[in-house]
Order: structure tokens, then C-alpha cells, then sequence
């Protein structure tokens, strides 16, 4: 999705002024007809809306849940995803924060300005803010446009996610640019650990993953997913290539397999269906 398309839809949708939250509760949301499955019931001792609530998950671990638009077999190319719908449901969660892949930042398709050394620094955001965090896995350090991403109206603060590997360089550049910084792991991001240091850091219970198939893949490898929330697309694409909601080694038995419960299941606009699983653990 493109960066200003995803702008346009989060300002229409998206809680761009720390308040602006679609107001439709999960408890009204249409059940399938045909199906009798349970909606979702917050235990009331958090704000949020997944349907595992993250006070019951871990005492140390955010609730995490995956959100994407796929088409029936899986895949995310070669079909364009309705990214007001997308953006509408996903901002119902009233996530503490967002964790985007690095891919997925990097391959936005906006064309992004150079950086202005010279530039002021957003401001960060009030403590009522309500907006999400911006939490970029980024061992690498490939992500150089934080200056833009903090320009968003979207997210109230940035956390790059570090590890020992990742270049000095990168971590003075992202000193300057005041992005909030987690090393966490080795070589790549140790998730788990990351995601408990934002708990505690900034209280994060609830997250939404904006990512493709890759950070999927690693959540749901890690065990770290509490829920899969799928749009699913009418079409098929096919294809050998992995570019599907779930990138991961093949596997060795059938332990891996990651079991889910139905939880939701509604036709939406366009033929899209919406189905919620939770994660049975
Ligand atoms: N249809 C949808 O709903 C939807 C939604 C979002 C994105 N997308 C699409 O998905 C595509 C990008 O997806 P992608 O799968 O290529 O990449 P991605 O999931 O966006 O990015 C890969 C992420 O996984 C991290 N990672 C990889 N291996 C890891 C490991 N072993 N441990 C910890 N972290 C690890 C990487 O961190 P490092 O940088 O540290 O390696 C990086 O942050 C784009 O085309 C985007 O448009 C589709």
C-alpha cells in the first residue's frame, strides 16, 4: 500500500487526533448468518478489543494480532486490497502499538523526501495521546526515513527494534532523529524479549501487526500470536513464490502446526469475508 494512500485512509479512519477511533464497539459487530460462533467478550479490565484480552495472555507479554488482507489461497500480490476497509477494522483494536516489518515500511511505494538534517523534530505525542506507537523491527538498520514516518499524523512516538548487531552508525543516526531505540537478541530481534520491554516501557498490551508474510511468519513460529484477523479477498493468485500471509521453514512435524479456533465470520463490502481466529495455545 502505498504511504499516501494509507495517510488518506488513516485520516478518514485511523485515530489521527489522538481521539478519532471508530465508535463501534466489538460487542454490535454482525455475526455470520449460517454460523453460531461467539463474539468476542473483553474482560472489561482493559480498553482494548482482541478477542484474547492481553490481561489473560501474560502477565509479560503484549496481546498480539495479525492483521492482513489475502486472497482465498493465502497470497498478498497481484490484487489490490481495499485499504479503507482494512484500516477501518484494524483501528478498532485501539492498539497500543503497530508493528511494522521493515519491508513493509521500506517497500510503501511512496517516493519518500531526503532527509533535512536541519529539520525540527516532530514533537512527541501528549500523555493523553491515544494514537499507537510506530515499532519497526530493523536489525539491519535499513529503515533511514524516520524524520518522514514521525512527520505522519498516525502514531504518537517510534521505537526502532535493534539488535547487537545492528551498526553503530545506525544507532547514532537514529539518536538524532530521537527514534526511541530496543536492542534486544543477537543477530536479528529477539521478539518476545522486545515486546516485553515495551510492556514495560509504555504499558503496550494490545498489538497490531502491519506486516507481511515474514514477521508473520517469525510471531507465529515464536508462538507470540494471540490472534489472526483475515480479509479475504475474492481471487485466486497461485504461483511457487512465498509472498503469503505466512513465510516460515517448511515444517519437520505436525507439531508446528499452529491450531485456531473460529471466532468471527462475516461478509463484508466487495465479497471480501472477514474471519477472527484465536490462537489456541
Ligand atoms: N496484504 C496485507 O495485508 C499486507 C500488509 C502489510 C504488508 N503487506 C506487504 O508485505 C510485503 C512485505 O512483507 P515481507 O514479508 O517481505 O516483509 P515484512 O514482514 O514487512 O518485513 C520483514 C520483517 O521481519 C523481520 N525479521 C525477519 N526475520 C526475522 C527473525 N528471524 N527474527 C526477528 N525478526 C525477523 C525483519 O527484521 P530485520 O529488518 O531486522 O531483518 C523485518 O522487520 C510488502 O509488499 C507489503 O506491501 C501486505
Amino acid at each position: 500500500m502505498a504511504l499516501g494512500e494509507l495517510r488518506e485512509e488513516r485520516r478518514r479512519f485511523g485515530p489521527v487526533d489522538g481521539v478519532a477511533r471508530c465508535a463501534k464497539p466489538i460487542t454490535t459487530w454482525s455475526r455470520g448468518e449460517n454460523l453460531a460462533v461467539p463474539t468476542a467478550s473483553p474482560c472489561g479490565r482493559c480498553r482494548s478489543q482482541p478477542l484474547v484480552c492481553s490481561e489473560e495472555v501474560s502477565a509479560l507479554l503484549p496481546s498480539i494480532i495479525l492483521h492482513n488482507v489475502v486472497s482465498l489461497d493465502g497470497r498478498m500480490d497481484w490484487f489490490t486490497p481495499g485499504v479503507g476497509l482494512f484500516y477501518e477494522l484494524a483501528s478498532r483494536w485501539q492498539e497500543d502499538a503497530t508493528l511494522a516489518g521493515s519491508d513493509t515500511i521500506l517497500g510503501a511505494g511512496e517516493p519518500v523526501p531526503e532527509e533535512d538534517e536541519q529539520a525540527s523534530e516532530p514533537t512527541p505525542g501528549s500523555p493523553g495521546d491515544t494514537r499507537p506507537l510506530l515499532v519497526v523491527p530493523d536489525s539491519r538498520g535499513r529503515v533511514r526515513i524516520w524524520q518522514y514516518l514521525g512527520e505522519q499524523p498516525y502514531w504518537r512516538g517510534m521505537v526502532s527494534l535493534c539488535s547487537r548487531s545492528t551498526p553503530d552508525e545506525h544507532l547514532e543516526y537514529l539518536k538524532e532523529r530521537r527514534v526511541e531505540v530496543i536492542v534486544a537478541g543477537d543477530d536479528r530481534v529477539d521478539l518476545r524479549a522486545a515486546l516485553e520491554e515495551l510492556r514495560d516501557r509504555h504499558g503496550v498490551k494490545t498489538v497490531c501487526v502491519d506486516s507481511g508474510g515474514t514477521l508473520n511468519g517469525v510471531l507465529l513460529r515464536a508462538g507470540l500470536v494471540d490472534e489472526v484477523s483475515l480479509l479475504v479477498h475474492p481471487s485466486l493468485i497461485g504461483g511457487i513464490s512465498p509472498r503469503s500471509a505466512f513465510r516460515a521453514s517448511d515444517l519437520a512435524s505436525a507439531e508446528g502446526v499452529v491450531p485456531l479456533r473460529l471466532a468471527h465470520l462475516e461478509q463484508l463490502q466487495g465479497e471480501v469475508v472477514w474471519l477472527r481466529y484465536s490462537v489456541v495455545k
